[in-house]
């Protein structure tokens, strides 16, 4: 199974966990997410992190919901940084999943619980 191949960890001590951060506005989410944020991660061609997962898993919904896919598709000079906002509209609370990928070490993931 593909989930048993998802690492994780604590991102201050991790560098490829995808540091997750919201604020609500009403029903506008914003939220942040990150891979590097205390350690920065290599962003070079040979070892990067090639894309970015948001998903939001509403209490009581049967599946999350790929809120959005943001790539990273220079790492060289300009340097695309292994960040991005995505924003979406929902009353509900639940769970925000992020998933990277790194093309050396893989599949990484963290999760928040939005209020
Ligand atoms: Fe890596």
């Amino acid at each position: 199974m593909i989930s048993g191949t998802i690492k994780s960890g604590d991102w201050k001590g991790e560098k490829h966990v995808p540091v997750i951060e919201y604020e609500r506005e009403g029903n506008l989410v914003r939220v942040e997410v990150a891979v590097g944020k205390e350690i920065p991660h290599p962003n070079t061609p040979e070892h990067h992190i090639a894309w970015i997962q948001l998903y939001f898993h509403p209490e009581n919904g049967a599946f999350p919901i790929l809120v959005g896919t943001v790539e990273f598709t220079n790492h060289t000079d300009p340097l695309t940084e292994p960040r991005a906002v995505f924003f979406f509209r929902t009353e509900k609370k639940g769970k925000l999943y992020a998933l990277s990928y790194c093309n050396i070490h893989g599949l990484w993931e963290n999760e928040v619980q939005l209020e």
